[in-house]
């Protein structure tokens, strides 16, 4: 299942690449930040049709076309492009995220890093890869020494949730903060080591996924702001080397 999943993910990835730089045709969904492109929709297609011929009774849970409802014990969760305002601006930082649900726990995850050509993977119980190479969280234990990332979403205009607050104290608690704009490449560059924790406020599953067991089979930690355990359709998440998450915990909770 994994090789099937990391087979389609870089499919995927080949049609966002060629059409990357490209003139592409952008269309708003919520308002004029929230882009979806032609490039989203063609590599969405390409990967529910691949499920379709591979694993028809499967259900999928993909964002541009919602989910497809059906009796399988299976779901696969797949943002087709995730990072779309950097791919529509010109900057380099987007993936394809697949992540696949069995009776509700993520079984097996994919993030493709597209331009960086680097395959994120994991299975349950598996530990976490990076192209073939095992990675695991850093070992950091004190904030003032982190780098963080985040993101923020596309309603933060209206949004009242104290991104702002947060980020504000969590920047000044730590050695530095960075926003990328792709969700699934933080869980990872927090799988990976370089980063040493990642917190973002209304997440979708698509966006949580892969990246989330991919982080937890590096050995790291994804909960919700108190520490609680949090499934894919949870809207706050903090993610860490789980050595950090405490810290983490103590500056997020004071907003
Ligand atoms: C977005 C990215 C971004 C995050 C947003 C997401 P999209 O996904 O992951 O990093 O901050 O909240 O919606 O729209 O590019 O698939
Ligand atoms: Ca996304
Ligand atoms: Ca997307």
């Amino acid at each position: 299942m994994l090789n099937k999943i990391i087979e389609i993910a870089k499919e995927a990835g080949e049609i966002v690449q060629e059409g990357f730089g490209k003139t592409i045709n952008i269309e708003f969904k919520t308002n004029e930040s929230n882009l979806v492109t032609q490039v989203d929709k063609a590599s969405e297609k390409r990967i529910i049709d691949f499920v379709k011929k591979e694993f028809p009774t499967h259900g999928i849970l993909a964002e541009e076309s919602g989910e497809t409802k059906n009796s399988s014990e299976y779901l696969w969760v797949v943002d087709p492009l995730d990072g779309t305002t950097n791919f529509a601006h010109g900057f380099p930082i987007f993936s394809v995220s697949i992540g696949v649900q069995k009776k509700g726990l993520t079984i097996a995850g994919v993030v493709y890093d597209v331009m960086q050509d680097i395959v994120y993977s994991a299975e349950s119980g598996g530990g976490a890869y990076s192209n073939g190479n095992k990675i695991k969280v850093n070992s950091n234990d004190l904030l003032q020494r982190a780098l963080l990332v985040t993101g923020f979403p596309y309603n933060i205009a209206e949004n009242p949730e104290n991104a702002f607050e947060r980020f504000t104290a969590l920047t000044k608690a730590s050695r530095g903060m960075r926003r990328l704009g792709s969700a699934a490449i933080d869980f990872c560059y927090v799988a990976n080591g370089v980063f040493d924790g990642f917190w973002e406020i209304y997440l979708h599953p698509w966006d949580i996924c892969a990246g989330k067991l991919i982080l937890e089979e590096a050995g790291g930690i994804v909960t919700g702001f108190g520490g609680e355990s949090i499934d894919i359709f949870s809207n706050k998440i903090l993610a860490s080397n789980n050595r950090i998450h405490n810290q983490l915990m103590e500056v997020i909770n004071k907003f």
